[in-house]
């Protein structure tokens, strides 16, 4: 059984995952106007794997016997500046719920929640990937400095990202 205090915080963070997908398919969108499909082939990977980070929060609660509430998921930003502002803001995202998961763990080790605790571990471990992996990106295009030469380029790496699940990309 769940402690409801524990309970409420994972129900928080299936939102906030959620939440996550929505602002990172909002950037799918932006890149996509921007004619940049190599970036949003990416992004949509990303929003892919928020969507299973939300779905192991989800399961997680259920195989607990807790009580799942969803709650209302925020409108996400639509629009940047340029590619760099949008994967900037993905970083600063991504930091931000390392914030999150972080406070999680506390709350599970104050409340002597072992359970908790050994399943927001592997979300520890995926904070360190994610942080990486989207501020690996804001270098290469803060090396670019928008020269369309190197935003191609990495339209192209990027779009070699393979998709967890098949989903229709614009091309
Ligand atoms: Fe679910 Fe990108 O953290």
């Amino acid at each position: 059984m769940l402690d409801s205090k524990i309970q409420n915080a994972l129900n928080e963070q299936v939102n906030a995952e959620m939440f996550s997908a929505y602002l990172y398919l909002a950037m799918v969108a932006y890149f996509n106007d921007l004619g940049l499909s190599g970036f949003a082939v990416w992004m949509t990977s990303q929003a892919q794997e928020e969507m299973v980070h939300a779905m192991k929060f989800f399961n997680y609660i259920v195989e607990r016997g807790g009580r799942i509430e969803l709650l209302q998921i925020e409108k996400p930003q639509a629009e940047w500046d340029s590619p760099i502002a949008a994967f900037q803001d993905a970083y600063k995202h991504e930091q931000y719920i390392t914030g999150r998961i972080n406070d999680l763990v506390n709350l599970a080790i104050e409340i002597k929640d072992h359970a908790t605790n050994q399943m927001l571990q592997w979300f520890v471990e995926e904070q360190v990937e994610e942080e990486a992996s989207a501020d690996e990106v804001v270098q290469k295009l803060a090396y670019v400095q928008d020269a369309p030469g190197g935003i191609y380029m990495i339209d192209k790496e990027l779009g070699a990202r393979v998709p967890l699940f098949t989903m229709p990309v614009r091309e």
